[in-house]
């Protein structure tokens, strides 16, 4: 059920996370669907109602420093700078992991994900169950992230007894994940904070073309409505026809007549995009049409994590 996110709800959610329980919270990014995640039984809950794989490790959030070194085994110098610089925020860093954290959040790897979220309700949770929250997006695995408590009760409604609502999320997209290994930083997925913004604080971030996938993100397919989609360079050439839509990520006036026409931002700003991108495909693919087409998007900044999940939903049906 949907609460709004107000103090006695999320001490009541703090509470079911306390008792073992599951709930879905907001962030910046997407929705989350959160457990302990020091107690592996309340971690498990999680795999089973987003019917994720048990090899698919989660990102545990934590809402201090302290908090951080409960978590993680070392912290090197360069994820520092990486926590000064980009906490709270769409940042999560990959770290060797400590024993307190069970083998179910890390998929048995001996490193952890951790962020800071930046959302005040998940700030709040966090503190007032004080304990780390492991969460991944409230999903069920491979479909599109929630940016809303809506998408969340139309996907897992039955299954997730909170879901505090904060209204859209502020970011849209996931965080970007990066792995740290002493002063070596690799990115394994794009995501809310550019690589160029991480680069210019902690030096290259290694980006390999994975033959091995150690984040899910990285998979070829992945955050994908039902709805086929298809990117396009030149939207001139798409078919004007009531069962197709097609995503711009900027308002201009176009000839079309019956293709539904959807605008990511008014003037191009890749914030604006990124923030609307989950929510007008969940609105699109409601809609069961034949075909969704998507104008490409500059792959700069934030424009590289926007074009990898639309890449991806492209992929699932091709
Ligand atoms: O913005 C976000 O990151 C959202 C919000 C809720 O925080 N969470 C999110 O979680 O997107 P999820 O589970 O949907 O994606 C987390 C990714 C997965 O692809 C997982 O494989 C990767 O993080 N991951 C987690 N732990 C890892 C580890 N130890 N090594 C490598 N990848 C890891
Ligand atoms: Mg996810």
């Amino acid at each position: 059920m949907i609460y709004p996110a107000k103090e006695t709800f999320i001490h009541k959610a703090a509470q079911a996370l306390q008792q073992g329980n599951v709930v879905a919270f907001p962030t910046e990014t997407v929705y989350g669907l959160g457990a302990n995640a020091l107690n592996a039984e309340a971690v498990a809950k999680i795999f089973e109602i987003k019917q994720r794989p048990f090899f698919d490790p989660l990102i545990v959030h934590v809402d201090s420093r302290d908090m951080v070194q409960q978590v993680v085994a070392t912290l090197p110098d360069i994820a520092i700078l990486c926590m000064d610089a980009f906490w709270p925020g769409p940042l999560t860093l990959v770290l060797p992991k400590s024993n307190n954290i069970p083998e179910i959040v890390t998929a048995g790897l001996d490193t952890v994900a951790v962020r800071m979220p930046q959302h005040d309700v998940a700030q709040k949770l966090i503190h007032a169950s004080g304990v780390p929250i492991a969460a991944p997006s409230a999903n069920p695995f491979g479909y599109l992230s929630p940016t809303t408590a809506e998408h969340v009760a139309k996907q897992l409604g039955d299954k997730v007894e909170i879901i505090l609502d904060g209204g859209q999320c502020p970011v849209g997209v996931e965080s970007t994940i990066i792995k740290i290994e002493r002063d070596n930083i690799t990115l394994l997925r794009h995501g809310g904070i550019p690589v160029e913004d991480i680069e210019s604080v902690a030096g290259k971030v290694n980006i390999i073309q994975h033959t091995h996938v150690e984040a899910p993100g990285q998979l070829p397919y992945h955050y994908a409505p039902k709805t086929k989609i298809v990117l396009i360079k030149d939207i001139t050439n798409i078919p004007d026809d009531s069962s197709c839509a097609i995503i711009l990520y900027k308002k201009r006036d176009l000839p079309f007549k019956n293709i539904h026409t959807m605008y990511l931002s008014d003037n191009g700003d890749m914030r604006q995009v990124a923030a609307n991108l989950f929510t007008c495909l969940h609105a699109l693919d409601a809609m069961k049409l034949a075909v969704i087409y998507a104008e490409e998007i500059p792959e700069v900044g934030l424009g590289q994590a926007i074009m990898d999940r639309l890449k991806k939903a492209q992929a699932r049906h091709s």
